[in-house]
Protein backbone atom coordinates (compact mmCIF):
# COMPACT_ATOMS: atom_id res chain seq x y z
CA UNK A 1 0.00 0.00 0.00
CA UNK A 2 2.64 2.40 1.05
CA UNK A 3 4.51 1.29 -2.22
CA UNK A 4 1.52 2.00 -4.18
CA UNK A 5 1.54 5.73 -3.03
CA UNK A 6 4.79 6.89 -3.41
CA UNK A 7 4.51 5.37 -7.00
CA UNK A 8 1.16 7.55 -7.34
CA UNK A 9 2.70 10.37 -5.47
CA UNK A 10 5.91 10.16 -7.83
CA UNK A 11 3.63 10.07 -10.84
CA UNK A 12 1.58 12.71 -9.92
CA UNK A 13 5.05 15.09 -9.01
CA UNK A 14 6.37 14.26 -12.06
CA UNK A 15 2.88 15.10 -14.52
CA UNK A 16 3.27 18.19 -12.50
CA UNK A 17 7.01 19.19 -13.58
CA UNK A 18 6.29 18.22 -17.28
CA UNK A 19 3.37 20.47 -16.92
CA UNK A 20 5.08 23.16 -16.84
CA UNK A 21 7.03 22.39 -20.11
CA UNK A 22 4.67 20.96 -22.14
CA UNK A 23 2.24 23.67 -21.89
CA UNK A 24 5.22 25.92 -23.18
CA UNK A 25 5.10 26.99 -26.83
CA UNK A 26 7.74 25.69 -29.03
CA UNK A 27 10.68 27.40 -30.05
CA UNK A 28 10.55 28.97 -32.74
CA UNK A 29 11.48 27.56 -36.02
CA UNK A 30 14.08 30.69 -37.09
CA UNK A 31 16.79 29.62 -33.74
CA UNK A 32 17.24 26.46 -35.71
CA UNK A 33 19.54 28.62 -38.07
CA UNK A 34 19.89 31.40 -36.51
CA UNK A 35 23.97 33.15 -35.98
CA UNK A 36 23.93 35.93 -33.44
CA UNK A 37 26.26 38.60 -33.56
CA UNK A 38 26.53 40.40 -30.47
CA UNK A 39 26.80 44.28 -30.18
CA UNK A 40 28.09 46.46 -27.57
CA UNK A 41 26.62 49.57 -28.88
CA UNK A 42 28.57 52.32 -27.21
CA UNK A 43 31.85 51.17 -29.07
CA UNK A 44 30.53 49.58 -32.54
CA UNK A 45 29.68 52.68 -34.92
CA UNK A 46 29.59 55.98 -34.22
CA UNK A 47 27.67 58.33 -36.35
CA UNK A 48 27.65 61.66 -34.93
CA UNK A 49 31.08 62.27 -34.27
CA UNK A 50 30.71 61.96 -30.15
CA UNK A 51 33.31 59.13 -29.96
CA UNK A 52 30.09 56.98 -28.83
CA UNK A 53 28.32 54.62 -30.92
CA UNK A 54 24.78 55.00 -31.81
CA UNK A 55 21.81 52.91 -32.90
CA UNK A 56 22.32 54.83 -36.41
CA UNK A 57 25.85 53.13 -36.72
CA UNK A 58 24.21 49.82 -36.06
CA UNK A 59 21.32 50.55 -38.91
CA UNK A 60 24.41 51.20 -41.28
CA UNK A 61 26.13 48.13 -40.49
CA UNK A 62 23.70 46.24 -40.70
CA UNK A 63 24.63 44.64 -44.76
CA UNK A 64 27.96 44.20 -42.90
CA UNK A 65 26.55 41.91 -40.66
CA UNK A 66 24.45 40.14 -43.27
CA UNK A 67 27.17 40.38 -45.43
CA UNK A 68 29.18 38.25 -42.41
CA UNK A 69 26.75 35.66 -42.50
CA UNK A 70 25.01 36.91 -39.08
CA UNK A 71 21.08 37.10 -39.06
CA UNK A 72 20.39 37.96 -35.57
CA UNK A 73 21.63 40.35 -33.19
CA UNK A 74 21.65 41.09 -29.45
CA UNK A 75 22.34 44.42 -28.20
CA UNK A 76 23.58 45.29 -24.69
CA UNK A 77 21.32 47.90 -22.75
CA UNK A 78 20.91 50.90 -25.04
CA UNK A 79 18.76 52.55 -22.52
CA UNK A 80 18.40 55.81 -20.51
CA UNK A 81 21.12 54.21 -17.59
CA UNK A 82 23.37 55.80 -15.08
CA UNK A 83 26.07 54.23 -16.98
CA UNK A 84 27.78 52.92 -13.25
CA UNK A 85 28.14 49.42 -15.15
CA UNK A 86 27.91 50.38 -19.05
CA UNK A 87 24.12 50.40 -19.27
CA UNK A 88 23.39 47.47 -16.94
CA UNK A 89 22.01 49.87 -13.89
CA UNK A 90 18.57 51.47 -15.83
CA UNK A 91 16.85 54.24 -15.35
CA UNK A 92 14.13 54.31 -17.39
CA UNK A 93 13.65 50.92 -18.90
CA UNK A 94 10.85 52.83 -21.67
CA UNK A 95 13.34 55.10 -22.76
CA UNK A 96 16.73 54.79 -25.18
CA UNK A 97 19.81 56.37 -23.93
CA UNK A 98 19.91 59.94 -25.85
CA UNK A 99 23.28 58.94 -26.75
CA UNK A 100 22.32 55.94 -28.98
CA UNK A 101 19.47 57.88 -30.04
CA UNK A 102 15.51 57.35 -29.49
CA UNK A 103 13.06 55.48 -29.32
CA UNK A 104 12.23 55.98 -33.03
CA UNK A 105 15.69 55.19 -34.03
CA UNK A 106 15.44 51.67 -32.14
CA UNK A 107 12.40 51.11 -34.16
CA UNK A 108 14.05 51.82 -37.08
CA UNK A 109 16.78 49.92 -36.43
CA UNK A 110 13.98 46.72 -35.76
CA UNK A 111 12.29 47.07 -39.22
CA UNK A 112 15.32 47.74 -41.16
CA UNK A 113 17.06 44.83 -39.50
CA UNK A 114 13.44 42.87 -40.40
CA UNK A 115 13.78 43.76 -44.16
CA UNK A 116 17.05 41.97 -44.33
CA UNK A 117 15.65 38.99 -42.80
CA UNK A 118 17.13 39.60 -39.72
CA UNK A 119 16.47 39.19 -35.84
CA UNK A 120 17.36 41.98 -32.86
CA UNK A 121 17.04 40.58 -29.55
CA UNK A 122 17.42 43.44 -26.51
CA UNK A 123 19.07 43.14 -23.35
CA UNK A 124 16.77 43.18 -20.31
CA UNK A 125 18.41 43.52 -16.94
CA UNK A 126 15.47 41.95 -15.17
CA UNK A 127 17.18 41.75 -11.63
CA UNK A 128 17.77 45.04 -10.51
CA UNK A 129 17.68 49.08 -11.64
CA UNK A 130 19.95 52.04 -11.17
CA UNK A 131 20.10 53.39 -7.70
CA UNK A 132 19.07 56.72 -9.74
CA UNK A 133 16.18 55.36 -10.88
CA UNK A 134 12.26 56.85 -9.88
CA UNK A 135 11.39 53.89 -8.37
CA UNK A 136 14.14 53.63 -6.30
CA UNK A 137 13.98 56.70 -5.22
CA UNK A 138 10.35 56.46 -3.92
CA UNK A 139 11.40 53.54 -2.73
CA UNK A 140 13.69 55.23 -0.37
CA UNK A 141 10.83 57.42 1.00
CA UNK A 142 9.59 56.83 4.84
CA UNK A 143 6.24 56.84 3.68
CA UNK A 144 4.59 54.44 1.77
CA UNK A 145 4.19 54.13 -1.31
CA UNK A 146 3.85 52.09 -4.52
CA UNK A 147 7.23 51.48 -4.45
CA UNK A 148 7.94 50.72 -0.76
CA UNK A 149 8.28 46.68 -1.41
CA UNK A 150 9.29 47.06 -5.36
CA UNK A 151 12.95 46.58 -3.70
CA UNK A 152 14.11 44.55 -0.64
CA UNK A 153 14.93 46.27 2.74
CA UNK A 154 15.49 45.57 5.91
CA UNK A 155 13.86 46.67 8.91
CA UNK A 156 16.66 48.30 9.84
CA UNK A 157 19.46 50.22 8.94
CA UNK A 158 21.88 48.45 11.08
CA UNK A 159 20.33 45.05 10.09
CA UNK A 160 22.84 44.71 7.20
CA UNK A 161 23.42 40.90 5.91
CA UNK A 162 25.88 40.62 3.43
CA UNK A 163 24.75 42.19 -0.12
CA UNK A 164 22.65 44.50 2.15
CA UNK A 165 23.73 48.42 1.70
CA UNK A 166 23.22 51.10 3.83
CA UNK A 167 23.38 54.95 3.43
CA UNK A 168 20.84 57.66 3.99
CA UNK A 169 17.64 57.25 3.29
CA UNK A 170 14.60 58.46 4.49
CA UNK A 171 13.45 55.01 5.11
CA UNK A 172 15.16 53.20 8.44
CA UNK A 173 16.56 50.38 6.63
CA UNK A 174 19.78 48.68 4.48
CA UNK A 175 19.01 47.65 0.79
CA UNK A 176 19.58 44.47 -1.20
CA UNK A 177 22.03 45.07 -4.64
CA UNK A 178 22.51 42.82 -6.98
CA UNK A 179 26.19 43.41 -8.18
CA UNK A 180 27.79 46.88 -7.65
CA UNK A 181 26.14 48.68 -4.60
CA UNK A 182 24.85 51.00 -7.59
CA UNK A 183 22.13 48.54 -8.37
CA UNK A 184 19.70 47.65 -6.56
CA UNK A 185 17.63 44.54 -6.37
CA UNK A 186 14.01 44.53 -7.33
CA UNK A 187 11.86 43.00 -5.17
CA UNK A 188 10.61 39.58 -6.64
CA UNK A 189 10.15 37.78 -3.69
CA UNK A 190 12.39 34.82 -1.25
CA UNK A 191 11.43 31.39 -2.35
CA UNK A 192 12.00 30.16 1.24
CA UNK A 193 11.63 33.63 3.38
CA UNK A 194 14.01 33.21 6.10
CA UNK A 195 11.55 33.42 9.48
CA UNK A 196 14.24 35.19 11.27
CA UNK A 197 14.59 38.17 8.27
CA UNK A 198 10.86 39.32 8.71
CA UNK A 199 11.26 41.42 5.61
CA UNK A 200 11.82 38.97 3.17
CA UNK A 201 8.46 38.77 1.86
CA UNK A 202 7.41 35.28 -0.05
CA UNK A 203 7.17 35.47 -4.43
CA UNK A 204 3.05 36.09 -3.86
CA UNK A 205 3.08 39.33 -1.88
CA UNK A 206 1.98 42.51 -3.39
CA UNK A 207 5.24 43.77 -3.98
CA UNK A 208 6.78 41.01 -5.56
CA UNK A 209 3.81 40.59 -7.34
CA UNK A 210 3.97 43.79 -9.02
CA UNK A 211 7.37 43.62 -10.00
CA UNK A 212 6.74 40.81 -12.11
CA UNK A 213 3.96 42.26 -13.79
CA UNK A 214 5.81 45.21 -14.90
CA UNK A 215 9.08 42.90 -15.95
CA UNK A 216 5.82 41.72 -18.70
CA UNK A 217 5.40 45.08 -19.49
CA UNK A 218 8.42 46.00 -20.36
CA UNK A 219 8.72 42.98 -22.79
CA UNK A 220 5.23 43.96 -24.38
CA UNK A 221 6.35 47.45 -24.98
CA UNK A 222 9.57 46.35 -27.17
CA UNK A 223 8.01 43.69 -28.74
CA UNK A 224 5.13 45.52 -29.47
CA UNK A 225 7.45 47.99 -31.54
CA UNK A 226 9.43 44.89 -33.49
CA UNK A 227 11.81 43.73 -31.06
CA UNK A 228 12.31 39.71 -31.78
CA UNK A 229 13.47 39.03 -27.72
CA UNK A 230 15.64 39.54 -25.37
CA UNK A 231 18.66 38.48 -23.47
CA UNK A 232 17.89 37.95 -20.00
CA UNK A 233 20.62 39.63 -17.39
CA UNK A 234 21.50 37.33 -14.17
CA UNK A 235 18.64 35.12 -14.92
CA UNK A 236 18.94 32.86 -12.50
CA UNK A 237 19.46 35.20 -9.86
CA UNK A 238 15.83 37.43 -9.50
CA UNK A 239 14.00 35.21 -6.85
CA UNK A 240 16.30 34.82 -3.70
CA UNK A 241 17.00 32.08 -1.58
CA UNK A 242 16.04 29.50 -4.20
CA UNK A 243 18.36 26.77 -3.91
CA UNK A 244 16.90 24.51 -6.27
CA UNK A 245 15.07 26.89 -8.47
CA UNK A 246 11.80 26.01 -7.91
CA UNK A 247 10.59 29.55 -7.71
CA UNK A 248 13.10 30.73 -10.46
CA UNK A 249 11.53 28.15 -12.99
CA UNK A 250 8.04 28.99 -11.91
CA UNK A 251 8.64 32.77 -12.54
CA UNK A 252 10.62 31.87 -16.18
CA UNK A 253 7.54 29.56 -17.33
CA UNK A 254 5.19 32.32 -17.03
CA UNK A 255 7.39 34.99 -18.33
CA UNK A 256 7.64 33.16 -21.68
CA UNK A 257 3.92 31.45 -21.65
CA UNK A 258 2.93 35.72 -21.69
CA UNK A 259 5.49 36.16 -23.91
CA UNK A 260 4.37 33.18 -26.69
CA UNK A 261 1.28 34.07 -26.31
CA UNK A 262 0.79 37.25 -28.23
CA UNK A 263 4.39 37.28 -29.69
CA UNK A 264 4.82 33.70 -30.24
CA UNK A 265 7.67 33.60 -32.88
CA UNK A 266 9.98 35.87 -29.85
CA UNK A 267 12.70 34.49 -28.06
CA UNK A 268 14.08 34.53 -24.62
CA UNK A 269 17.60 33.90 -24.05
CA UNK A 270 19.27 33.62 -20.31
CA UNK A 271 22.46 34.77 -19.01
CA UNK A 272 22.50 31.53 -16.62
CA UNK A 273 25.64 30.14 -17.34
CA UNK A 274 23.78 26.61 -17.31
CA UNK A 275 21.62 25.59 -20.60
CA UNK A 276 20.82 22.45 -19.14
CA UNK A 277 19.24 24.40 -16.13
CA UNK A 278 18.12 27.80 -18.34
CA UNK A 279 16.23 25.43 -20.52
CA UNK A 280 14.29 23.65 -17.88
CA UNK A 281 13.39 26.74 -16.65
CA UNK A 282 12.12 28.07 -19.98
CA UNK A 283 14.57 29.50 -21.54
CA UNK A 284 15.18 29.09 -25.22
CA UNK A 285 18.87 29.41 -25.22
CA UNK A 286 21.55 29.97 -22.52
CA UNK A 287 25.79 30.07 -22.94
CA UNK A 288 28.05 28.27 -22.05
CA UNK A 289 30.68 30.95 -21.13
CA UNK A 290 32.79 32.36 -17.54
CA UNK A 291 29.98 31.59 -15.27
CA UNK A 292 29.22 28.52 -14.04
CA UNK A 293 31.14 25.46 -14.16
CA UNK A 294 34.57 25.77 -15.92
CA UNK A 295 34.40 24.94 -19.11
CA UNK A 296 34.54 27.45 -21.46
CA UNK A 297 37.47 29.01 -19.33
CA UNK A 298 39.50 25.67 -19.76
CA UNK A 299 39.41 25.81 -23.75
CA UNK A 300 40.18 29.75 -24.11
CA UNK A 301 41.61 31.31 -21.12
CA UNK A 302 44.94 31.90 -21.44
CA UNK A 303 47.63 33.91 -19.27
CA UNK A 304 46.37 37.65 -19.99
CA UNK A 305 42.62 38.88 -19.93
CA UNK A 306 39.85 39.76 -17.87
CA UNK A 307 40.31 36.05 -16.46
CA UNK A 308 43.79 35.26 -16.79
CA UNK A 309 44.77 31.63 -16.28
CA UNK A 310 47.49 29.35 -16.11
CA UNK A 311 46.57 26.92 -18.98
CA UNK A 312 44.31 26.42 -21.44
CA UNK A 313 43.28 24.04 -24.47
CA UNK A 314 43.48 26.36 -27.29
CA UNK A 315 47.25 27.66 -26.84
CA UNK A 316 50.51 26.74 -28.28
CA UNK A 317 52.29 25.42 -24.96
CA UNK A 318 49.63 22.56 -25.35
CA UNK A 319 49.39 22.07 -21.70
CA UNK A 320 45.65 22.45 -21.75
CA UNK A 321 42.92 19.25 -21.58
CA UNK A 322 39.45 19.37 -23.46
CA UNK A 323 37.50 17.16 -21.26
CA UNK A 324 36.17 19.52 -18.32
CA UNK A 325 34.35 21.40 -21.76
CA UNK A 326 33.57 17.89 -23.71
CA UNK A 327 31.94 16.52 -20.24
CA UNK A 328 29.95 20.05 -19.67
CA UNK A 329 28.72 20.64 -23.13
CA UNK A 330 27.81 17.12 -23.70
CA UNK A 331 25.73 16.92 -19.88
CA UNK A 332 23.94 20.64 -21.29
CA UNK A 333 23.23 18.69 -24.50
CA UNK A 334 21.72 15.73 -22.69
CA UNK A 335 19.67 18.16 -20.27
CA UNK A 336 18.66 20.73 -22.74
CA UNK A 337 16.94 17.84 -24.70
CA UNK A 338 15.89 19.39 -28.15
CA UNK A 339 14.00 21.81 -26.18
CA UNK A 340 16.02 25.14 -26.50
CA UNK A 341 19.79 25.65 -27.70
CA UNK A 342 23.33 26.23 -25.86
CA UNK A 343 25.49 29.05 -27.61
CA UNK A 344 28.97 29.28 -27.06
CA UNK A 345 29.88 32.63 -27.84
CA UNK A 346 33.30 33.65 -29.72
CA UNK A 347 33.34 35.72 -26.56
CA UNK A 348 31.18 38.88 -24.70
CA UNK A 349 31.36 41.80 -22.89
CA UNK A 350 32.19 40.32 -19.68
CA UNK A 351 35.21 38.72 -20.67
CA UNK A 352 38.30 38.12 -22.70
CA UNK A 353 37.93 38.07 -26.41
CA UNK A 354 39.62 35.25 -28.19
CA UNK A 355 42.58 37.14 -29.42
CA UNK A 356 44.31 37.36 -25.94
CA UNK A 357 47.82 37.53 -24.60
CA UNK A 358 49.39 34.76 -26.33
CA UNK A 359 47.18 33.75 -28.89
CA UNK A 360 47.95 36.35 -31.24
CA UNK A 361 47.94 35.46 -34.66
CA UNK A 362 45.35 34.93 -37.62
CA UNK A 363 46.00 30.99 -37.93
CA UNK A 364 45.52 30.42 -34.12
CA UNK A 365 42.24 32.45 -34.19
CA UNK A 366 41.51 30.25 -37.17
CA UNK A 367 41.67 26.84 -35.21
CA UNK A 368 39.51 28.50 -32.69
CA UNK A 369 36.81 29.86 -35.09
CA UNK A 370 36.93 26.76 -36.63
CA UNK A 371 35.93 24.95 -33.50
CA UNK A 372 33.28 27.41 -32.41
CA UNK A 373 31.32 27.00 -35.88
CA UNK A 374 31.63 23.65 -35.75
CA UNK A 375 30.25 22.64 -32.45
CA UNK A 376 26.13 21.15 -32.35
CA UNK A 377 25.24 24.93 -30.59
CA UNK A 378 24.12 28.22 -31.90
CA UNK A 379 27.36 30.09 -32.61
CA UNK A 380 27.62 33.98 -32.02
CA UNK A 381 29.97 36.22 -32.81
CA UNK A 382 31.24 39.08 -30.42
CA UNK A 383 31.55 42.13 -32.44
CA UNK A 384 35.11 42.57 -33.64
CA UNK A 385 36.37 38.56 -33.04
CA UNK A 386 35.25 38.35 -36.61
CA UNK A 387 38.81 40.48 -37.42
CA UNK A 388 40.10 39.15 -34.67
CA UNK A 389 40.37 42.39 -32.65
CA UNK A 390 42.55 41.79 -29.39
CA UNK A 391 42.08 42.08 -25.93
CA UNK A 392 44.13 44.79 -24.56
CA UNK A 393 44.86 45.06 -20.88
CA UNK A 394 45.99 47.55 -18.36
CA UNK A 395 42.48 49.91 -19.66
CA UNK A 396 41.62 52.81 -17.54
CA UNK A 397 38.06 51.36 -16.12
CA UNK A 398 35.40 52.79 -17.98
CA UNK A 399 31.69 53.03 -16.59
CA UNK A 400 32.22 50.33 -14.34
CA UNK A 401 34.22 47.87 -16.67
CA UNK A 402 36.65 47.33 -13.36
CA UNK A 403 34.97 44.42 -10.98
CA UNK A 404 36.83 44.50 -7.65
CA UNK A 405 39.14 46.58 -8.83
CA UNK A 406 41.57 43.51 -10.75
CA UNK A 407 39.05 41.91 -13.15
CA UNK A 408 39.30 44.32 -16.47
CA UNK A 409 36.45 44.00 -18.90
CA UNK A 410 37.60 47.28 -20.38
CA UNK A 411 39.37 45.74 -22.28
CA UNK A 412 37.16 43.59 -24.74
CA UNK A 413 34.74 46.83 -24.93
CA UNK A 414 37.29 48.82 -27.15
CA UNK A 415 36.21 50.64 -30.55
CA UNK A 416 35.62 48.66 -33.31
CA UNK A 417 38.11 48.98 -35.81
CA UNK A 418 36.06 49.77 -39.30
CA UNK A 419 39.54 51.05 -40.95
CA UNK A 420 42.92 52.63 -39.95
CA UNK A 421 42.38 56.22 -40.52
CA UNK A 422 38.59 57.50 -40.59
CA UNK A 423 35.50 56.62 -38.19
CA UNK A 424 35.22 59.65 -36.14
CA UNK A 425 36.37 59.36 -32.46
CA UNK A 426 37.12 54.99 -33.44
CA UNK A 427 40.33 55.51 -34.75
CA UNK A 428 43.49 53.96 -32.10
CA UNK A 429 44.86 56.69 -30.01
CA UNK A 430 41.94 59.01 -30.89
CA UNK A 431 41.70 61.41 -27.84
CA UNK A 432 37.99 61.56 -28.30
CA UNK A 433 37.97 57.76 -28.60
CA UNK A 434 35.28 56.30 -26.23
CA UNK A 435 38.15 53.83 -24.77
CA UNK A 436 41.24 54.34 -25.87
CA UNK A 437 43.03 50.74 -26.78
CA UNK A 438 47.26 51.33 -27.35
CA UNK A 439 47.49 48.29 -29.68
CA UNK A 440 51.29 48.16 -30.85
CA UNK A 441 51.22 44.81 -32.03
CA UNK A 442 52.14 44.45 -35.63
CA UNK A 443 48.55 42.46 -36.42
CA UNK A 444 46.40 45.66 -36.44
CA UNK A 445 43.11 43.96 -37.59
CA UNK A 446 40.39 46.60 -39.29
CA UNK A 447 37.18 45.80 -41.44
CA UNK A 448 38.39 47.47 -44.22
CA UNK A 449 41.60 45.87 -44.98
CA UNK A 450 40.36 42.42 -44.08
CA UNK A 451 38.05 42.88 -46.71
CA UNK A 452 40.07 42.58 -49.44
CA UNK A 453 42.21 40.48 -48.11
CA UNK A 454 40.84 36.92 -49.48
CA UNK A 455 42.96 34.77 -45.81
CA UNK A 456 42.09 37.23 -43.55
CA UNK A 457 40.24 36.33 -40.14
CA UNK A 458 37.46 38.29 -41.62
CA UNK A 459 36.82 36.23 -44.93
CA UNK A 460 37.82 32.65 -42.99
CA UNK A 461 34.62 33.72 -40.42
CA UNK A 462 32.54 34.47 -43.32
CA UNK A 463 33.35 31.34 -45.41
CA UNK A 464 33.37 29.05 -42.47
CA UNK A 465 29.84 30.44 -41.67
CA UNK A 466 28.75 30.02 -45.11
CA UNK A 467 30.05 26.54 -44.75
CA UNK A 468 28.42 25.54 -42.11
CA UNK A 469 24.65 26.86 -43.22
CA UNK A 470 25.40 24.49 -46.29
CA UNK A 471 25.99 21.70 -44.70
CA UNK A 472 23.19 20.15 -42.50
CA UNK A 473 25.34 18.04 -40.44
CA UNK A 474 27.43 20.68 -39.18
CA UNK A 475 24.77 22.74 -37.94
CA UNK A 476 22.00 22.48 -35.05
CA UNK A 477 20.64 19.24 -36.60
CA UNK A 478 24.00 17.06 -36.90
CA UNK A 479 24.37 15.51 -33.68
CA UNK A 480 27.89 15.40 -32.25
CA UNK A 481 30.24 12.80 -31.02
CA UNK A 482 33.34 13.18 -29.39
CA UNK A 483 36.34 10.51 -30.79
CA UNK A 484 39.41 11.88 -29.45
CA UNK A 485 38.82 14.27 -26.26
CA UNK A 486 41.69 12.95 -24.23
CA UNK A 487 43.02 14.30 -20.85
CA UNK A 488 45.99 16.55 -21.67
CA UNK A 489 45.99 15.18 -25.25
CA UNK A 490 45.74 16.99 -28.68
CA UNK A 491 44.25 16.89 -31.29
CA UNK A 492 40.49 17.12 -30.30
CA UNK A 493 38.81 15.23 -32.58
CA UNK A 494 34.58 14.63 -33.03
CA UNK A 495 32.07 13.78 -35.67
CA UNK A 496 28.76 15.68 -36.82
CA UNK A 497 25.78 13.25 -38.25
CA UNK A 498 22.86 13.86 -39.34
CA UNK A 499 22.15 10.64 -40.16
CA UNK A 500 22.78 11.30 -44.05
CA UNK A 501 26.56 12.76 -43.81
CA UNK A 502 29.35 12.83 -41.64
CA UNK A 503 32.11 14.89 -41.11
CA UNK A 504 34.98 14.57 -38.69
CA UNK A 505 36.66 17.84 -37.50
CA UNK A 506 40.03 17.76 -36.38
CA UNK A 507 41.73 20.98 -34.14
CA UNK A 508 45.22 21.69 -33.36
CA UNK A 509 45.53 24.57 -31.40
CA UNK A 510 49.22 23.73 -29.98
CA UNK A 511 52.60 24.10 -31.80
CA UNK A 512 53.43 20.78 -32.04
CA UNK A 513 52.89 18.06 -34.27
CA UNK A 514 50.60 15.14 -33.11
CA UNK A 515 49.48 11.88 -34.44
CA UNK A 516 46.69 9.63 -33.52
CA UNK A 517 45.20 6.55 -35.11
CA UNK A 518 41.27 5.94 -33.88
CA UNK A 519 39.45 2.99 -34.73
CA UNK A 520 36.69 3.76 -36.95
CA UNK A 521 35.49 0.58 -39.01
CA UNK A 522 34.06 0.82 -42.91
CA UNK A 523 35.10 4.18 -43.65
CA UNK A 524 36.44 4.07 -47.23
CA UNK A 525 37.51 8.05 -47.59
CA UNK A 526 38.12 11.01 -45.85
CA UNK A 527 37.93 13.86 -48.59
CA UNK A 528 39.05 17.43 -47.31
CA UNK A 529 36.10 20.13 -47.41
CA UNK A 530 37.88 23.08 -44.84
CA UNK A 531 41.69 22.13 -44.75
CA UNK A 532 44.73 23.32 -42.90
CA UNK A 533 48.06 21.38 -42.39
CA UNK A 534 46.15 17.81 -41.35
CA UNK A 535 45.52 14.98 -42.66
CA UNK A 536 43.30 11.82 -42.17
CA UNK A 537 43.88 8.57 -43.94
CA UNK A 538 41.44 5.74 -43.34
CA UNK A 539 43.03 1.96 -43.02
CA UNK A 540 42.55 -0.84 -41.68
CA UNK A 541 39.49 -0.26 -39.50
CA UNK A 542 41.47 3.05 -38.39
CA UNK A 543 41.50 6.50 -39.14
CA UNK A 544 45.52 8.05 -39.04
CA UNK A 545 45.29 11.40 -38.32
CA UNK A 546 48.20 13.70 -38.85
CA UNK A 547 48.06 17.30 -37.48
CA UNK A 548 50.52 20.02 -37.93
CA UNK A 549 51.33 22.37 -35.30
CA UNK A 550 48.47 24.83 -35.35
CA UNK A 551 46.14 23.29 -37.81
CA UNK A 552 42.45 22.58 -38.22
CA UNK A 553 40.40 20.39 -40.66
CA UNK A 554 36.78 19.62 -41.44
CA UNK A 555 36.47 16.53 -43.41
CA UNK A 556 33.47 14.33 -45.22
CA UNK A 557 33.88 10.74 -44.58
CA UNK A 558 32.50 8.39 -47.11
CA UNK A 559 31.48 5.16 -45.98
C1 LIG B 1 25.68 40.59 -16.26
C2 LIG B 1 26.22 41.46 -17.37
C3 LIG B 1 27.34 42.29 -16.83
C4 LIG B 1 26.79 43.17 -15.72
C5 LIG B 1 26.10 42.33 -14.64
C6 LIG B 1 25.25 43.18 -13.74
O1 LIG B 1 26.61 39.64 -15.86
O2 LIG B 1 26.61 40.68 -18.46
O3 LIG B 1 27.95 43.06 -17.82
O4 LIG B 1 27.83 43.91 -15.15
O5 LIG B 1 25.24 41.37 -15.19
O6 LIG B 1 24.11 43.64 -14.41
CA1 LIG C 1 27.45 58.81 -31.45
Amino acid sequence: MKFLLIIACSVLFLAGAMAQNTSLKPVPEWMKTAYFYQIYPQSFKDTNGDGIGDLNGIIEKLDYIKWLGCNALWLNPCFESAFMDAGYDVIDYYKVAPRYGTNDDLKRLFKEAHKRGMRVCLDLVAGHTSDQHPWFKESQKKEKNEFTDRYIWTSDSTVKPEKYVSGTFGRNGAYRKNFFDCQPALNYGFAQPDPDHPWEQPVTAEGPRKTRAELMRIMDYWLSMGADGFRVDMAPSLIKNDPDKVETNKLWAEVRSHMQKKFPESVLIAEWGHPGRAVQAGFMMDFMIHLGPDAFSSMFFNEEGTYPRDSCYFRLDGKGTPTDFVSAYMNNLRDVDGKGYICVPTANHDFQRLACGSRNTPEQLKVALTFLMTLQSIPLVYYGDEIGLRFISGLPDKEGSLIKGKYNRAGTRTPMQWNTTKGAGFSDGDPASFYLPVDSSTFRPNVEAEMGDPSSVLNFTRKLIELRKQTDALGTNGKIEFLYAQKCAYPLVYKRTNGKETYVIVLNPSAQRYQVELNYPAVLRAVPVWVNQVAISPENGKLRIDANGVSYGIFKLLE
